[in-house]
């Protein structure tokens, strides 16, 4: 009898253990998850952030006269470009660095209204601020 009720005691000891150590990983998963959020919301301000700018200088460097967001005017289409990218998995920085050919048209008249830009203006924007026109660009669906 008194073998059993030491089991017994053993058996209620050992549960009571375990069950403390899941409580406590569970509660060490919470806090993982909520140092995680914060991050992932100073990422999205900078994001907002960086697309604000990026459309600010898409008008303001005149980008809009030729690039319209849905229609062919001068220039091809925000979302035609997007996708010509997003299929050749191009970056629309390399292109504005002169780094890259044209994917989108390749029209030797059209190409050169575009690199006139590259090289006349395109050139002096610094990299955050060629990173924020395809941060909007990319936003324009
Ligand atoms: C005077 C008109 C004009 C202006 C202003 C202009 N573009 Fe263009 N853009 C064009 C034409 C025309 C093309 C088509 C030729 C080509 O694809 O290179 C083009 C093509 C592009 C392409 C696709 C390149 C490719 O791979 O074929 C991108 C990206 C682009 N422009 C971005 C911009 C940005 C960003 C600005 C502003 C900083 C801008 N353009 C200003 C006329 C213009």
């Amino acid at each position: 009898m008194k073998n059993i009720s030491l089991l017994l005691v053993f058996t209620m000891l050992f549960t009571f253990v375990a069950c403390g150590e899941k409580t406590e990983k569970k509660e060490e998963k919470k806090i993982k998850l909520e140092k995680k959020e914060p991050e992932a919301e100073v990422k999205k301000d900078t994001d907002t952030e960086l697309i604000a700018l990026g459309k600010k200088l898409f008008k303001d460097k005149t980008c809009t006269t030729c690039h319209l967001v849905d229609s062919k005017v001068i220039g091809p289409s925000i979302k035609d470009i997007n996708k010509i990218y997003a299929e050749q998995n191009a970056d629309i920085v390399a292109f504005l660095k002169d780094e890259l050919e044209p994917i989108v048209d390749t029209n030797p008249g059209q190409v050169a209204i575009m690199k006139a830009n590259l090289d006349g203006f395109v050139k002096d924007l610094n990299d955050k601020e060629l990173q924020a026109i395809k941060a909007y660009m990319l936003s324009v669906n």
